[in-house]
Formats: structure tokens, sequence, C-alpha cells
């Protein structure tokens, strides 16, 4: 068992891997304590962590210093207005419209596996890489309330996950101001964080900063998770690296509003908190209700940001990726977006087809503009039915044509979206989210669909089925490419309103479950304006989510670096786009387009009929290329070399085996710069006693040692964008 109490000292002990978390239900008042988050120790009583010795600890007794012990006491889940003044993980509005509230321990229980969090994506128990669980019950009998805090201890992985179930178990009604999901009070603040920021086309952009005193936070209040922000942080300590130091990693799996924030107190330590948003939120709470609040995976590294970015790729992989695609190599595809924009028909994309099927490309997908009367982002959103005067002969005659290539098909969809010129708004204006009597804001020309409401989800997906059931149908890019404005639903009444931005979020995962469950053979890709959904909640229903609209191989290279700290390379979603670059004007050679999205999913957005034929000649090559490293990539252990937020002259990056047999180092020179061209570049995560040799240069057999210690000499690319990849293979023999 990964989970163990010691009664004396009535502390829980979770061991993941190497890793320790420890809680401790306090002396003086049953208030459930932190005891330390780190690399595992052999001790089962802690207790002297807590300093009750430097704090006057009688909370019960001695009422003269129980603000000061509230304030001074690392708690597990903090709440707000009893003395503890730093930030709460938890607060409520009683009948009385009094906010204070007191959770102490009342019971725990132990078990093997892993709880599902209903209507919740989660990381759940496999045979692989099982875990177990504490779950921990609290209380507030004057609130009626009880608070289970669920714990999770990953055996092989150094990860603990978190989430909490608030439940009314009292005679009154009680509204929930803020849950988040957790809270760790750590005993220093000598942290960086590590956050990734961005905007559209420039998504999750690593910044690291070092704490101060006071309040550091990022955030969403947009209605999803952001281009702006992502729903990770890491804090490091100050000499971690990329490969060696303390490192603790946190990921929100939800898709909606969030909030990770540090707070540096009067006494030098640091609380995280990490959950839901809770501007513009409260949830009410009936007797008998419960509320649910997402989960949390928190990830300890010893071996810096390279060893937590490897722990999450595993965890996710493993535990949180479902479905048919889950362990496969996914089909090369060629999406028509950047090729045609709105402006296609069937002909046109069979035309594509054709060429792309001779070239070995696997499957087609049709991108915005194929339904209502869509000619540009004015209309027709929630029209699901086919724009006849676009695909004459309708959907299932395009599809047979594409399939009699040899080709797969893949269609995309906005579910989530209403535009004001469409059937659907017509029919029910008041399916948008809006609040009554104001203007709506527009954005991309569209509104949102209320998904709160069961009927506007039910109406939405029978048009999907219809379309879905019509044809062979083999993927969906599942796109969102709004953010939320006017947060009011007509089906909610006043009290509930504020619950909208999260059952918004409860909507979309229902829906995207049904769609899995009842289409299990479909590849589902999400997507959201490019990147704006990149989070673990979209992970459990698509294995694979666009990264970004921008598909300019050099920008690419920082997104891929920094959606790799938390992301595994193997839900990226990566294509070759054509030159100059559609959102940056940038020309790079084809090669290097290639290696850049070859360390994602891997396809084609382009017209492939209007190319240079230099490139196309190229593609055949490439996707051998991607064939031949695919799962390794997929599979392998994930090394960060270059950092062009550091050194934006060259990046380098590589995937070895699990079993250490083979490797992939890929390098892009950036910029080509006098006297530089010669470089030396040590490799990471080989077996040091084996020797390896390059499979292009097979007399050239190293040991594992001197290429992680020596290093390789990387030369002769001349120019800016260059590229290279060296397949290193270990040797048999060493002679
Ligand atoms: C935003 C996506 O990121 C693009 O790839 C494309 O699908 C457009 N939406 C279509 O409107």
């Amino acid at each position: 068992m990964s989970v163990t109490y010691n009664e004396k000292a009535r502390q829980f002990r979770l061991r993941a891997n190497k890793t320790d978390y420890v809680i401790a239900v306090a002396p003086g008042g049953d208030y459930l304590a932190h005891v330390r988050f780190g690399s595992a120790v052999p001790d089962r009583d802690l207790t002297y962590l807590l300093r009750l010795d430097e704090n006057p600890f009688t909370p019960e007794t001695n009422d003269r210093d129980r603000a000061v012990y509230l304030d001074t006491l690392p708690f597990e889940y903090p709440c707000f207005g009893i003395g503890d003044y730093r930030e709460s993980a938890f607060k409520i509005s009683a009948p009385d419209g009094t906010s204070a509230c007191d959770l102490r321990y009342k019971s725990h229980k132990i078990y093997k596996g892993k709880p599902a969090l209903e209507g919740l994506p989660a990381t759940f128990a496999t045979e692989k890489s099982p875990c177990d669980t504490l779950e921990i019950t609290l209380e507030d009998k004057p609130a009626g309330l009880e608070a289970t805090l669920i714990y999770t201890a990953f055996e092989k992985l150094d990860v603990i996950t978190r989430s909490v179930i608030v439940k009314n178990v009292g005679d009154k009604p009680c509204t929930l101001t803020r849950v988040y999901s957790a809270c760790v009070d750590f005993d220093t603040a000598d942290f960086d964080m590590l956050t990734l920021n961005g905007s559209w086309a420039r998504e999750r952009a690593a910044e690291r900063c070092r704490l101060h005193h006071g309040k550091q936070s990022i955030d969403s209040i947009r209605g999803e998770s952001s281009h702006q922000n992502n729903p990770f942080a890491a804090l490091c300590e100050h000499k971690a690296d990329e490969d060696s130091g303390e490192v603790f990693g946190f990921n929100f799996v939800y898709s909606g509003n969030f909030i990770a924030q540090a707070e540096v107190t009067q006494h030098k330590k640091t609380r995280f908190v990490m959950g839901i948003n809770d501007t513009d939120f409260s949830w009410l709470l009936e007797p008998g209700e419960s509320f649910t609040a997402p989960e949390v995976v928190m990830v300890h590294s010893t071996e810096g940001l390279g060893g937590m970015s490897r722990t999450f790729h595993d965890l996710y992989r493993e535990n949180l990726i479902r479905g048919e695609y889950k362990d496969k190599r996914r089909p090369i595809l060629i999406n028509n977006w950047e090729a045609t924009y709105f402006d296609f028909n069937t002909e046109k994309l069979i035309s594509i087809a054709k060429e792309a099927s001779k070239l070995g490309i696997e499957m087609l997908v049709m991108d915005d503009g194929w339904f209502g009367h869509r000619d540009s982002d004015n209309s027709s959103l929630g029209d699901w039915f086919v724009y006849e005067k676009k695909l004459p002969g309708g959907l299932k005659h395009l599809v047979d044509e594409v399939n009699k290539l040899g080709m797969k098909f893949g269609i995309w969809f906005e579910p989530e979206m209403i535009s004001p010129d469409s059937e659907l708004f017509r029919a029910h204006p008041d399916w948008a989210i809006q609040v009554k009597g104001r203007p709506m804001t527009l954005c991309r020309e569209q509104y949102v669909l209320d998904y709160s409401r069961k009927e506007v989800r039910d109406h939405i997906y029978s048009m999907m089925r219809k379309i879905l059931d019509g044809a062979n149908i083999e993927y969906i890019k599942w796109d969102m490419n709004r953010q939320l404005t006017e947060v009011g639903s007509a089906a909610l009444p006043p009290e509930r309103q504020k619950e909208l931005w999260h059952r918004y979020v409860l909507g979309v995962y229902e829906l995207m479950e049904r769609l899995t469950s009842d289409y299990p053979h479909i590849l589902l890709e999400n997507c959201s304006g490019g990147g704006a959904r990149f989070d673990p909640g979209m992970l459990y229903y698509s294995p694979q989510i666009w990264c970004s609209d921008d598909t300019d191989a050099i920008e690419r290279l920082k997104i891929q670096y920094g959606t790799s700290m938390c992301y595994p390379c193997s839900a990226m979603g990566a294509h070759v786009s054509d030159c100059p670059n559609h959102t940056v004007g940038r020309s790079t050679p084809f090669a290097t387009r290639g290696h850049a999205a070859m360390v994602g999913t891997f396809g084609y957005e382009l017209d492939v009929t209007r190319i240079p034929q230099e490139d196309r000649d190229a593609i055949p090559g490439q996707i051998a290329e991607f064939n031949k490293y695919n799962a390794l990539v997929r599979t392998g252990d994930h090394y960060r070399i270059g950092n062009m937020f550091e050194d934006n002259t060259f990046d380098a990056w590589e995937f070895v085996a699990k079993d250490k047999s083979e490797a992939l180092f890929e390098f892009v020179q950036v910029l080509g710069r006098p006297n530089e061209r010669s470089r030396r570049i040590r490799l990471k995560g080989l077996d040091p006693e084996a020797y390896y040799f390059r499979e292009d240069k097979p007399e050239e057999k190293l040991s594992g040692a001197a290429l992680m210690n020596c290093g390789i000499n990387i030369g002769g690319l001349w120019g800016d964008f260059r590229s290279l990849i060296i397949h290193f293979i270990r040797a048999e023999h060493t002679d």
C-alpha cells in the first residue's frame, strides 16, 4: 500500500515512488495540517516539522494565541475567516450572509485504486501504473458541511493527485464561494515559479521568476484554460535547472477558469493554491447535494525540470489519455485550413486528396466551412448540415471518393458555438449565453451556446450524429474559437447564475464523453483557436490537441518546448505548412518544417497541388522518417537540450527509448552565425556503460558516458533555420 496511517502520531503518509506526501491531524484542535512534500524518508513520525514548539499551540484552551496558531500552522485545506490570513482554499456564504468556516478532521479511509470524479476528467489507475487513495473527511458542524479531500499516490511515479468533494449534510442551503482543489504549505520561500504564458499563436512560453513577498498568480477568467496562461505552475528551488534540483509541478485537470497562486508569507514560507477561479463563481448546495472540485496533479522531481516533465508525460500517456489511439501511431493527415481557408469545394478537396494519397498521406481533414452557408467566419455555426453549394452530392460522396483513394476522412466541428446568422439562432436566440437586456459581445462574429442546458447539448449532438452516421468519418477536430462574455443563462435562477462558468465546462465534458463512447473508433483532436485549451482535462477526451495556429517551424520550437513542460509530445498536434508562413511570413527549409512537426502528431497543412515540386518530392521521405521514429517519439523519454528562451541561435532535443537501446537527437540551427558553426552538444539520458553508434556513421562508436559527458560535434550547417537528426543505436559489442 502506498498510503499508511500512523495512528499514534495521527499521521498519513502517501508514498509515490521516491516521493512522500505527509499529512497530520494536528494536536490542539483536529486541524488537518500539512507536514511535508518531498523526497521519501523512512521516519514514521514527523510531527516536529509542524514546529508546534515555535507556535503557541493550544488554540482550544488558550484563546489569546489561537489566531497566531491558525495563521502559522501549515494547513492542508485552509478555510476563510477563522484566523488564517494567508490565502484560503475554501470559502462559503452561509444563509445568514457570513463567510467564516472551519473544517476539522472527522474520519478517513484508505483503499486501493482511484475513484472517478463524477462528470469530470481525472487520472486513473492501470495495471501497469497502479495507485492507492486516501480520503480524509473534514466537517464544519455549524455550516452543516463536509469536505472530503481525496489524495492518490501513484506507485511507480512521483505523482500525488488531489481533489475535493463538498457535501451539504445539514438542513439549510449553503453557498460555496471558493472551492480550490489543492493547497500546499511549503516551509521555504526560496523558489522560482515557472509558468506557461502567451497569446494566440504564441502559446505556452516558459517564464521563470523568483518568488517574492505577497501573491504571484496566473489565471483564466475567460471560460477556457486560455492562450494567455496555461493551468500549470512549477515551484523550483533556485539552483534547479533542466537536469538537476528539486522541482514541484502542478497541473489542473480542468478546461475552464482557474487560478494557480504562490504566496510568500510573513515567515518566509510559501503557500501554493490551485483550483477553479473564484471570480464570479458560486455554487448553491441544497441539503444532500454535493460539489466536486476538479483534480490537481502534483509532481515532485529531484532531476530538475526535465525529470518533472518526463513524469508528467509518463502519467498522462498511461493514466490520463484513453481510447483506441492511446498507444497508437496517428494517421498522417492533410488538413485543408491553410490550403484553402473557406474557399473549397468537393473538387478541390479531391484534388488535394489525390495528390496527397500518391505521396503517402493517409487522411484528409476537411476544416471549417462545409456546413450551413458558411463562406467566411460570419455565419452558420450551429447549422451542422452540409453546404450543398460547396459539397454537391453531399458528404458521403466526398468521403467515398476520398476512401477510394485509400485515405481516411476527418471533419471539423465547433459544437459549442452559434452564429447570429444561423437557423439555430433564429429558432433559439435564448440558447446563446447572454445577460438579458444587455448587448451581446461578438467575438469572431459568434456567440457561445449555453452548454449548461441539456436540451442544447442534445440538439447539437443529434445534428453531429447525423453527419457522423451519414459517411465514413474517422477523425474529428473539435474547435472552440472564442472566450465567454456576459455570462448568463436563461435556464438558471438568479442564485445559480454564477454556476454557469463551471456548468458550461461540465456540459462540454459531458458531450465529449458521449461522443467518444458512441464513436470509439473516431480519433478526436481538440483545438481552441490553436492551443487555448491545451490542458489535461481535454487530454482525457482526446489523445491529441492542436498546439497552436502558428505553424512556423521556428515559432513552434518555442511553443513545443513550453508545451513539453507537462504535456507529452505524443499529444501535440503539429503540421508541416507552406512558406512564407501564414502567421509570421518566415520561410524555412521544408526539411526543418518536417523535423519540427515530427516532435508531435505530424501531418500537413498546405495545398499539396501547389507547393514547389521539390517540396512535394520530399514528402515520401519525410513520411518514411516520421514512421521510422514515431514509436520512439510517442513512447520514449523526452530530453530538452536547447532552450530558445535563453539562446535563440539553436534548439536541440532528444527522445531516448525506455530501455535506452536507441535515441533520436534533433538539432535546429536557428541563426547561422560567424565562427559559431561548430558546436559541441552533450546528449542526455543514455546508458553510460553502453556503447552507441550513429546510424549514418556506423563506424563511429562511442560510450553513453562519452556522448553525455563530452558530447557530439555539430557542424556543417550553413544558413538560418537548418536542421539535422541523428539516430543513435546501442551497439551489441564494444569493439
Ligand atoms: C482555429 C483553428 O485553430 C484552425 O486550425 C482552424 O480550424 C480555424 N479555427 C477554423 O476556423
